[in-house]
């Protein structure tokens, strides 16, 4: 039988695609579409070059978009079944490789590879097949397909399989396991994930470390990368957009509500984030009541300002990251607050105006991950900051090896650590922070979003 090609010359695929559709109480369909890197990176290339971006139908919505036929040019969803989805993505992406990326089991009681493991496996086996066979069908005789993150780690090698004329990539947007961590994988899944990921032509990460880390993987557990090439890849932040977006009328609104919220002539602590078990909030929180504790004098002067936004809500473990995250932070209000101060201000519901708002008005952004790929907030705030901004910046987060040396560094377990580097950064004069910020910004913005996606683009077809 002859092979049937498609006419994609560059293909994205990734499980959240840049579009999602919401049913309204009438049965009609909202588009939302979404930002990142990888939405301004796909449309520096043009319209009109012929790109596919795979992604799944993520909730209900998604699904009535595809079996109706409505869609975006560009945009190809694929209808997984919702238990094979929720197994894949819930039970293997998000409970199995990103806490082995991230390192977030607590050993003693878990990870369990168990039956149930096995079970959950195949579907992410099913899943990662329904997007190499979406690729193989609509990709272009020699194409260049960019595969995303650890949702779709089998992806590379299936697709080899069925279309050995493609330029495969994969690009990691996670950490990547230590090998010590790495093999708490049963042994032919740890093969599996290795042989899958090595079926790319090229893999991208954001930072050496992360690079570094599979390659040790891949020569301890495979017979090294082979063929395969490896890239770093540090994706920046989008400094045009962000400039032109933060001064927007709604940012400003959102700085008055704010500055009303926190009081006059006060500092304020900075965080936003989604609500993830690697970013470390509660820690962050503790320190915050530590530097109260320790340095009195801050009491009534500093307001903690942190957005938590929901995030994974089907995993109980991210419920209860949540719960305790509200918990720990109306403990500190009770504990110090008084009739006309607040110390946390905290804001669960998604906004990103008022993510804006705040980075510009932060004196301190605290961005403390336990592990973490890059972190953009790191990148974002100094870039909008009105008038110069301390980063308090975790020593295991891949912003690190870009930002290091212009942030004040944390340990993200060190809490005491934690709390005298907030009052070092609230006593640093205004025209170090100046400069510092002035400086981080340039290193932020060092790799805009197109140019990363393009850089990858050409190396993948050599
Ligand atoms: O950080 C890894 C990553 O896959 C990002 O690329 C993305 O922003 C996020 O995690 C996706 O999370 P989710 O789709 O589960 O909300």
């Amino acid at each position: 039988m002859a092979a049937t090609f498609g006419a994609a010359q560059v293909l994205v695929a990734s499980n959240r695609g840049p579009v999602s559709y919401e049913l309204g109480e009438d049965g009609s369909l909202h588009a939302k579409r979404g930002g990142g890197g990888l939405v301004s990176g796909l449309s520096a290339i043009g319209p009109d070059t012929g790109a596919l971006w795979v992604c799944s139908a993520l909730g209900e919505g998604d699904r009535q978009a595809v079996r109706t036929g409505v869609g975006e040019p560009g945009v190809r969803m694929l209808d997984i079944p919702a238990d094979v989805h929720a197994d894949a993505y819930n039970g293997i992406a998000n409970s199995v490789l990103w806490f082995v990326h991230h390192m977030l089991y607590q050993t003693p009681l878990e990870p369990v590879f168990d039956a149930e493991f096995r079970r959950q496996w195949a579907s992410y086996e099913a899943y990662n097949l329904a997007f190499a066979e979406a690729l193989a069908a609509e990709a272009a005789p020699g194409a260049a397909v960019l595969v995303q993150d650890y949702h779709l780690t089998l992806v590379p090698g299936q697709l080899r399989e069925l279309r050995p004329d493609l330029r495969i990539g994969h690009f990691s947007h996670t950490p990547w396991a230590p090998p010590e961590y790495f093999r708490m994988l049963p042994d032919d899944i740890a093969a599996q994930v290795l042989r899958g990921m090595l079926g790319a032509d090229r893999l991208g990460f954001l930072t050496r470390r992360w690079a570094d880390a599979f390659t040790a993987c891949a020569t301890q557990f495979a017979d090294g990368l082979g063929e395969t090439a490896v890239g770093v890849h540090g994706l920046g932040a989008d400094a045009d957009f962000l400039r032109r977006r933060s001064h927007e009328a709604d940012v400003d609104e959102r700085m008055a509500a704010l500055r009303e919220e926190i009081g006059p002539g006060r500092r304020t602590i900075v965080r936003v984030d989604r609500t993830e078990l690697s970013k470390n909030i509660v820690r962050g929180m503790l320190a915050y009541r530590a530097l109260l504790e320790d340095h009195p004098e801050w009491r009534e002067r500093v307001v903690h300002v942190a957005f938590a936004y929901p995030s994974r809500q089907d995993l109980a473990v991210y419920r209860d990251y949540t719960a305790e995250v509200q918990r720990v932070a109306s403990a500190i209000n009770e504990e110090y607050g008084t009739e006309g101060w607040t110390p946390v201000v905290l804001h669960v519901k998604d906004d990103f105006a008022r993510s804006l708002a705040a980075y510009r008005l932060a004196d301190v952004a605290l961005v403390n991950p336990i592990r973490d790929g890059m972190n953009l907030v790191a990148k974002e705030v100094p870039v909008v900051s009105d008038e110069g901004c301390v980063l308090l910046l975790s020593r295991e987060a891949g912003a690190w090896e870009e930002l290091g040396e212009d942030a004040v560094g944390v340990n993200p377990y060190d809490v005491s650590g934690t709390a005298a580097a907030l009052h070092e950064a609230l006593v640093m004069g205004a025209g170090e922070r100046a400069e510092r910020t002035k400086r981080l910004s340039a290193a932020a913005t060092a790799l805009p979003p197109a140019q990363w996606f393009l850089n990858q683009l050409d190396a993948l077809r050599g």
